[in-house]
C-alpha cells in the first residue's frame, strides 16, 4: 500500500461532510488535486500570467516556456517520440472528436466500418455514431463476455477489412475492466485500420506507452489524473496528424492568413486554435511530475489491492450485485454496484449523509447499462489517496444504508 501520507498534499480531504470525515471514492469522475498543482497554477496566474507564443517580453516567453514545458512532460509521460504529437485539447471529449471529425470525416466513407465495443463512456460513442450517420458507414459493436471483459475472438469476429477505425476504451469507467489495447491494436492493423483508445480512466493509474501500444491516437483528460478541469490531451502519431486537417480555425493556429486563402502552423499548433489553455496545461504538467514522483506503477499496486479489500468485503453484504470482472487483477480500482433494489441514487444520498461520495446513475454509458439490463448503478472507484479505512467507512456506510432501506423498499 502507498504510505498514508499521500493525504498531506491533498487539502480538500481534510474536512468533514455532514458531520463525518470526508470519504472521497468518486475519483473516476474528478480526482482531487494535491498542492503541487493548486500551486502551479496560483504561481503561474502570480509570475508569469501572459499569452504564449507572441511575446517578445520576458513574461511571454515565460509563460511559453511553462507552456511548452508541459507538453515534453506529457510525451515522456505516454512515451511519444516527439512533442509534435501532443496536441493539448479540452479533455477526453475533445480529444475524440477531433479524430472523428479531422481524421474520420476524410478517410471514412460509405460502406466501411467503426469498431467500438458495449463498453464504452458516450463521449467514445457519439462522435462515431455521427461520424456513421455522416458518412454511410456502420458502426458496429463489440460484444462482451458475461463478466464485462473482452475477448479477442469477439475483437477478432467483430473487425473486418471494411474496418477503418476501431476504438475502444482502456480501462471501463463502469466495470473496472482493462482492456488488452495492444493486441486489439494489432488486429485493427492487420485490417487495415487504425486505432483510438479512450485512455480517460487508464492515465490516472497505469504507466502509458503509445509506442508499445502502437496505438494511432490516444485521448485523456487532466482532471482525472490530479490536474485541472479544462485540459486534456490528443496523442496521435505524427504521419497521420502531418495529413489531417484542423477542426477549429483562428488565430495562434495560422502561418500565414490571406484575404481568401490561409496556410497552418506545423504540428502541433495547427490543431490548437484560439488562445491555448495555459494554466491548464502548466497544472497538468504538475501533476504529472506528482504522478511520476510516486510511480504509477505503485500507483496501480496500490488500487489493485484496494479493489480486492473492497471486493471481498462488499461480497460478504448480501444482496448487493458487483458488476464486472470477478477477478480484482482484471480490473483497475473502480466497483460498480447495486444493493437489492435500492434506486442508487437513494444510496448515494444515505452514503453522503454519512460523508461518503459516490457516484450514482448511468455513468455515461447508456449502451452498457443497457447491456447489463440496469438502469443505473452505484459505483466506488479509488485513487492513490484512499486507504483501507475508506474502504472499511464504505462497508459501514452501505450496512447502514441496507438496514435503513429494509423498511423502506
Ligand atoms: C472512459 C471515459 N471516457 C471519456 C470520458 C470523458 O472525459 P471528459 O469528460 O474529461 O472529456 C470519461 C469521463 O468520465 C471516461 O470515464
Amino acid at each position: 500500500m502507498l504510505s498514508t501520507d499521500i493525504r498531506s498534499h491533498f487539502p480538500i480531504l481534510h474536512q468533514e461532510i455532514n458531520g463525518h470525515p470526508l470519504v472521497y471514492l468518486d475519483s473516476g469522475a474528478t480526482s482531487q488535486k494535491p498542492t503541487q498543482v493548486i500551486e502551479a497554477i496560483k504561481n503561474y496566474y502570480e509570475l508569469e500570467n501572459s499569452n504564449v507564443h507572441r511575446g517578445v517580453h520576458t513574461l511571454g516567453n515565460r509563460a511559453t516556456d511553462s507552456y511548452e514545458g508541459a507538453r515534453e512532460k506529457v510525451r515522456k509521460f505516454i512515451n511519444a517520440t516527439s512533442t509534435k504529437e501532443v496536441i493539448f485539447t479540452r479533455g477526453t471529449t475533445t480529444s475524440l472528436n477531433t479524430v472523428a471529425r479531422s481524421y474520420g470525416l476524410a478517410n471514412v466513407k460509405e460502406g466501411d466500418e467503426i469498431v467500438i465495443t458495449y463498453m464504452e463512456h458516450h463521449s467514445n460513442i457519439i462522435p462515431w455514431q455521427q461520424l456513421a450517420k455522416e458518412t454511410g458507414a456502420t458502426l458496429k459493436y463489440i460484444d462482451l463476455e458475461a463478466d464485462g471483459t473482452l475477448s479477442l475472438e469477439n475483437v477478432r469476429a467483430t473487425i473486418t477489412d471494411k474496418t477503418k477505425i476501431v476504438s475502444v476504451v482502456y480501462v471501463s469507467n463502469v466495470l473496472g475492466t482493462m482492456n488488452p489495447i495492444k493486441e486489439i491494436t494489432q488486429i485493427a492493423h492487420e485490417h487495415g485500420a487504425i486505432m483510438v483508445v479512450d485512455g480517460a480512466q487508464a492515465s490516472p493509474h497505469i504507466k502509458l506507452d503509445v509506442q508499445a501500444l502502437d496505438c494511432d491516437f490516444l485521448a485523456f483528460s487532466g482532471h482525472k489524473m490530479c490536474g485541472p478541469t479544462g485540459i486534456g490531451v490528443l496523442y496521435g502519431k505524427q504521419a497521420l496528424l502531418e495529413k489531417m486537417e484542423p477542426i477549429e480555425f483562428g488565430g495562434e493556429m495560422i502561418d500565414f492568413v490571406g484575404l481568401y486563402e490561409s496556410t497552418w502552423k506545423e504540428l502541433p499548433w495547427k490543431f490548437e486554435g484560439g488562445t491555448p489553455i495555459i494554466a491548464g496545461a502548466i497544472g497538468l504538467g504538475a501533476a504529472i511530475d506528482f504522478l511520476e514522483e510516486i510511480g504509477l506503477d505503485e500507483i496501480e499496486k496500490h488500487e489493485h489491492e484496494l479493489a480486492a479489500y473492497a471486493m471481498d468485503k462488499m461480497s460478504a453484504i448480501e444482496g448487493l450485485t458487483i458488476y464486472g470482472p470477478t477477478d480484482p487483477s482484471k480490473r483497475a480500482g473502480i466497483i460498480t454496484f447495486n444493493l437489492n433494489d435500492v434506486h442508487p441514487h437513494d444510496l448515494a444520498t444515505v452514503l453522503d449523509m454519512n460523508g461518503i461520495a459516490v457516484r450514482a446513475g448511468h455513468h455515461c454509458a447508456q449502451p452498457l447499462m443497457k447491456w447489463l439490463q440496469v438502469s443505473a448503478t452505484a459505483r466506488a472507484s479509488f485513487y492513490l489517496y484512499n486507504t483501507k479505512e475508506d474502504i472499511d467507512s464504505l462497508i459501514a456506510g452501505l450496512r447502514t444504508a441496507k438496514e435503513y432501506f429494509n423498511d423502506v423498499y
